[in-house]
């Protein structure tokens, strides 16, 4: 259903009515649609967003972002009610780690130390030593010591990067995202002939071929960041089409363009499905109604929260 700016205007406002009313937080990630990010408390990457529901003393925490995302934020925060907007707000990564074939997986190489990108299930999450994101997975990776055994999974793809980065033999999981793998190296390489002065940079979820054309390769934060540090003024960003709102935000006199996708769609960029499966109405109808809600079993909860825990001390 379209709705109109009014509309979008009115909704905000219950939203923010409805947010004090019962002490709720709204975090979201860059990816999300701008009227969502337009309410939220905190807009950030995985990690600040796990850190700022670890840090949160509002009652009720509402995750504008995807199902393992608001999974991790329950993990960290047992006792207080986690919602999100849309239940199957899926991922491509968590979806394509299931937890049999996994322990099927890591059964098989009993000597090494379980490493997950925080895009996985929290049934993955109990199975594993340590926990990281694209912000800190290096130095998770540095903090294992040299003489062990490494299990990466679910994304083959941030794995390559941080074999190539750590010097550390990895194991890989056969996992990608599907956003950052539609981007074509072909056209990016033409669209860069198209604009010269322009840097390219990229998320680690995107395939080497890519990573390789990059000057920069960073988190989402990490992309934002790198923007606002250097002098350059026009950058092509490979990763989803969301932060280019939050980017354009930043720095209006910068010229940001996205990198292109393999398949024509509207805006010829990548955009995560499973991310705009949230939208504003959502999020008014579950703050209102504060359903759905994230549930999971205590024993799941105490065993995720564990490798959970660890990469937090570790990210200080
Ligand atoms: P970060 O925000 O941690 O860079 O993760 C990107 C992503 O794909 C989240 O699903
Ligand atoms: Fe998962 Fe990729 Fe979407 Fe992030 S962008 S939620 S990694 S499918």
């Amino acid at each position: 259903m379209k709705v109109f700016p009014s509309e979008v205007r009115e909704l905000q406002e219950e939203v923010s009515l409805l947010k004090k009313e019962k002490n709720a937080v709204i975090l979201a990630h860059y990816y999300q649609e701008p009227a969502i990010k337009q309410v939220a408390d905190f807009i950030g990457d995985s990690l600040e967003l796990a850190k700022k529901a670890a840090g949160t003393d509002a009652g009720m925490i509402v995750f504008a972002g995807v199902h393992f995302m608001a999974e991790t934020a329950k993990i960290i925060n047992p006792k207080k009610k986690v919602l999100l907007p849309d239940p199957q707000a899926g991922c491509s990564l968590a979806d394509g780690c299931e937890p049999k074939r996994f322990k099927r997986f890591i059964d098989q190489h009993p000597d090494h130390v379980v490493v997950t990108y925080i895009n996985c299930s929290a049934e993955i999450k109990t199975m594993s030593d340590l926990v990281c994101t694209s912000s800190n997975a290096e130095r998770i990776i540095h903090s294992i010591p040299r003489d062990k055994k490494i299990i990466f999974a679910p994304d083959k793809n941030l794995g390559d990067y941080l074999i190539k980065k750590t010097g550390r033999e990895m194991l890989l999981w056969d996992g990608s995202c599907m956003v950052h793998e539609a981007f074509s190296i072909d056209k990016l390489l033409n669209l860069h002939k198209e604009y010269p002065s322009a840097r390219i940079i990229a998320h680690p979820e995107s395939e080497s071929h890519i990573l390789r054309a990059a000057s920069y390769v960073g988190s989402t934060s990490g992309l934002i960041n790198h923007i606002a540090e250097t002098d350059w003024n026009t950058f092509i960003v490979a990763t989803e089409a969301g932060i280019l709102y939050d980017m354009q935000k930043h720095f209006p006199d910068k010229t940001i363009i996205p990198a292109p996708a393999k398949e024509n769609n509207s805006c010829a960029c990548s955009e995560c499905a499973y991310m705009k499966m949230n939208t504003l109405e959502k999020l008014y109808n579950c703050l209102k109604n504060e359903t759905p809600e994230v549930e999971l079993e205590m024993e799941i909860i105490e065993k995720a929260a564990l490798p959970i825990k660890r990469m937090l001390e570790l990210s200080k």
